[in-house]
């Protein structure tokens, strides 16, 4: 083979060539462990105060917008602050020990620390109204909440889980007046139901995969 560059030079295009794909690779590395590792699915996560949506929602009736204020208007479902808590606690069952960090929370003015159950990558865009007005319910999403005495996570959050609606958004969608509904369960003719709630609902099922939609 003719010698085209000079050896010190074949040295130095190498060292360059291998420092940008070794770069590439920390890049690649980085970008992977940036996407924090969430609680594993189906298992119970524990929280500063063992709150049980079983005791009061599936017990006591409460609407998920009772503490989850926001969820209708919002991107974010909110979390509840201390003194929705204390509605009822400040007289109900006030001594007892479990309840003592709420009112820590109130006396040292901070919110309860409550730890993730779901938690997206930064670089995914959700929104909670869009899904709330179209008529996607919150046990679609997150399952059978009024039976969970601590909060777990049933999906996986995966892009092919969100896909799968974002596909055939008529094999999940309900009548939106029982998207708060922890009961509802899908008939068996919930196809055809489907798909005339999808027309509707003025549902853009064309568009509902497109990358910009979830990544912006
Ligand atoms: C009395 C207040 C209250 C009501 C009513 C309530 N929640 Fe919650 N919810 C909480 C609190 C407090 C947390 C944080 C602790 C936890 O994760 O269990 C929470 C957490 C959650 C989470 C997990 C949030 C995360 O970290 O990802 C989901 C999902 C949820 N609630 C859904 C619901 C749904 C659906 C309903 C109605 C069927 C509902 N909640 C009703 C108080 C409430
Ligand atoms: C289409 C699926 C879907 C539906 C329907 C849905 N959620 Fe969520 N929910 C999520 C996802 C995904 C997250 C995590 C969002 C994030 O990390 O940014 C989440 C997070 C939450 C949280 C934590 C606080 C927040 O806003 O991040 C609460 C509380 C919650 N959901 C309650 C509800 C309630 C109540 C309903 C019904 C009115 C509901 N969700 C319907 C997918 C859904
Ligand atoms: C509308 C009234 C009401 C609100 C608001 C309320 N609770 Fe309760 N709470 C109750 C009742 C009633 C019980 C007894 C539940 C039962 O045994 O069915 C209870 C019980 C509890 C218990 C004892 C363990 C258990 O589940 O039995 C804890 C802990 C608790 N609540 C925490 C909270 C926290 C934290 C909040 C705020 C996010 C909250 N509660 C908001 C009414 C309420
Ligand atoms: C069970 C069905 C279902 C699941 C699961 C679901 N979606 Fe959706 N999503 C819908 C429907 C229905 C719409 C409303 C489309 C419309 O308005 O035409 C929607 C709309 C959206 C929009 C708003 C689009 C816009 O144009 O504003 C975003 C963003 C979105 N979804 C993100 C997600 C992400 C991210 C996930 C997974 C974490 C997810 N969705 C999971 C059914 C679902
Ligand atoms: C309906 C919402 C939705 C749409 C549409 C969508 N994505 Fe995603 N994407 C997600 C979610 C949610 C994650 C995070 C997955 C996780 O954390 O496991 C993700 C993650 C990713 C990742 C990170 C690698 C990975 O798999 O974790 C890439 C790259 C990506 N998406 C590219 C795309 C491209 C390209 C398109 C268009 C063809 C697209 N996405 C369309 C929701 C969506």
């Amino acid at each position: 083979m003719p010698q085209i560059f000079r050896p010190s030079l074949t040295l130095f295009i190498k060292l360059v060539f291998f420092g940008a794909l070794l770069a590439l690779v920390v890049l690649v590395v980085a970008w992977r462990m940036s996407i924090e590792p969430r609680p594993a699915i189906e298992t119970a996560v524990r929280q500063p105060v063992p709150f049980s949506h079983k005791h009061h929602v599936g017990d006591d009736g409460l609407d998920c917008r009772y503490c989850h204020s926001t969820v209708e208007t919002s991107r974010f479902a909110g979390l509840p602050p201390t003194s929705t808590c204390l509605t009822c606690h400040s007289q109900l069952f006030r001594n007892a020990p479990v309840l003592a960090p709420v009112f820590a929370s109130l006396q040292q003015e901070q919110p309860l620390a409550w730890t993730r159950v779901h938690d997206l990558p930064d670089f995914v865009y959700f929104d909670h109204s869009i899904h709330v007005a179209k008529g996607v319910g919150c046990t679609t999403c997150h399952g059978p909440v009024d039976r969970m005495p601590l909060t777990w996570r049933v999906a996986p959050l995966t892009m092919q889980w969100c896909l799968e609606c974002h596909r055939a958004p008529e094999k999940f969608i309900r009548p939106r007046e029982r998207v708060f509904d922890t009961t509802w369960q899908p008939g068996e003719d919930q196809i055809a139901q489907g798909k005339k709630l999808v027309a509707a609902y003025h549902i853009r099922t064309g568009q509902l995969t497109d990358c910009s939609i979830c990544h912006r």
